[in-house]
């Protein structure tokens, strides 16, 4: 085997958030962690050898995006996504939730509406909370665990005249794929947005972090690139750093077709952020330009750890019910039959059980009674938290009886 995904490689005392911080966060200083959406495994031996290069030069002055890296990308774009892109339609960031802040600063003010889609990623109701835009919820519709965008909603929503921020909503904050649900957005579901978007007049700010993750028949289609309507009204969000497993090197673009909301990104991005971080961009050129056949490896194994991990629940816990990932790598789990309260559920696993996962009420207040389980790790680390998952649930059943 070329990758060795199921190596174990020891995370604690290296600063990380996963490992390192669960004692701040659950009180549990040495746990499983399956709550971060980062990946155990090392990245791309073609990004190491990228990187080690740039050190032995010695000199990290300011650095810029070279010209060659937007190439780069914007084949990658064209080869994954079929999407054919500008390379000035790049815009480089340190992040996508940096992004995000971004978007929502040039483009709405104070006490306008911005439209989210729960249970969704914190940063997304945090970010809208801290700016002082208002949320305007139009919550996923959860058919026996299959998520959909709820549509009739959206529209009522965007009609209500007496509520003012659905009056001003300006924004919509897109998750493609969706975390923590694992949705992959199909091209009709895309298209019933895209329309909805233009026809309030709102611009679609899509977050598609994860857009490298997707199983079986699902192909992520980036929403922008459905119409030059909708491109004209969109930023589009997008980084290696989930796909490659380099979240610490802080690096992210946005694809902004459109000029006048470049420019507007830009008048705010260029006072907050810097021009980039040299080992970021090198990773990521080195990404992007030679690590698909890595990247493919991975993903076959990620696919394996989903098939295990819903085979498991199925023969063992079936009480607990799940959204099977069509994308990222990141299981939603539902324990609402057995307990209802996340918060209990995830204190008591980890005090008890020493395995962390990420409650479902930070993800929105529908996300009660979830946890969402991480499985980018080594197979036997999820066959340890699915066994003490198992034992937990066992416990919670005999006290009910
Ligand atoms: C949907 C989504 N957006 C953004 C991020 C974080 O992006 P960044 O680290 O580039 O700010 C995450 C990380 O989990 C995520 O799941």
């Amino acid at each position: 085997m070329k990758y060795n995904f199921d190596r174990l490689i020891d995370r604690t005392n290296t600063n990380s958030v996963k490992w390192d911080l669960t004692d701040q966060v659950f009180n549990k200083d040495k746990c499983l962690p399956l709550w971060v959406a980062d990946s155990d495994w090392e990245t791309a031996p073609e990004i190491k050898e990228a990187i080690k290069k740039r050190v032995k030069h010695g000199v990290y002055g300011y650095t810029y995006p070279s010209y060659e890296l937007k190439e780069v990308i914007k084949k990658w774009v064209k080869s994954h996504y079929s999407w054919d892109i500008k390379t000035d339609w790049i815009v480089f960031a340190n992040g996508v939730v940096p992004s995000i802040n971004i978007s929502i600063r040039a483009l709405t003010v104070p006490g306008d509406g911005i439209i989210i889609q729960t249970p969704v990623y914190l940063p997304f109701i945090s970010t809208v909370k801290n700016t002082g835009r208002q949320i305007v919820d139009n919550q996923l519709i959860n058919r026996q665990s299959y998520f959909e965008i709820d549509f009739d909603d959206l529209k009522k929503q965007l009609n209500n005249e007496n509520k003012d921020s659905c009056k001003r909503a300006r924004l919509l904050l897109f998750c493609a794929p969706h975390n923590p649900v694992g949705r992959v957005w199909k091209k009709e579901e895309l298209n019933k947005l895209n329309e909805i978007v233009l026809e309030n007049d709102l611009v679609l700010v899509s977050d598609e972090i994860h857009s490298d993750f997707v199983y079986g028949d699902n192909q992520h289609i980036p929403a922008a690139s459905l119409s030059k309507e909708i491109a004209d009204k969109s930023i589009t969000l997008m980084a290696p750093s989930k796909t490659f497993n380099i979240a610490g090197l802080s690096s992210s673009f946005a694809i902004i077709p459109n000029k006048k909301i470049r420019e507007k990104f830009l008048s705010i991005k260029d006072h907050l952020v810097g021009r980039g971080n040299i080992f970021g961009l090198t990773a990521m050129k080195a990404a992007y330009s030679r690590g698909n056949e890595w990247l493919q490896a991975q993903l076959k194994y990620i696919e394996e750890n989903i098939e295990f991990t819903t085979d498991y629940i199925d023969n063992n816990i079936p009480v607990v019910k799940y959204s099977k990932p069509q994308g990222t790598y990141l299981i939603w789990l539902d324990f609402r039959s057995i307990i209802n309260c996340s918060e209990t559920l995830n204190n008591q696993l980890v005090t008890e059980y020493n395995v962390a996962l990420e409650p479902g009420n930070w993800f929105g207040e529908s996300g009660a009674g979830f946890l969402r389980m991480n499985l980018a790790t080594p197979r036997s680390n999820i066959k340890k938290a699915l066994e003490s998952i198992k034992k937990y649930v066992k416990k919670v059943e005999c006290n009910y009886e």
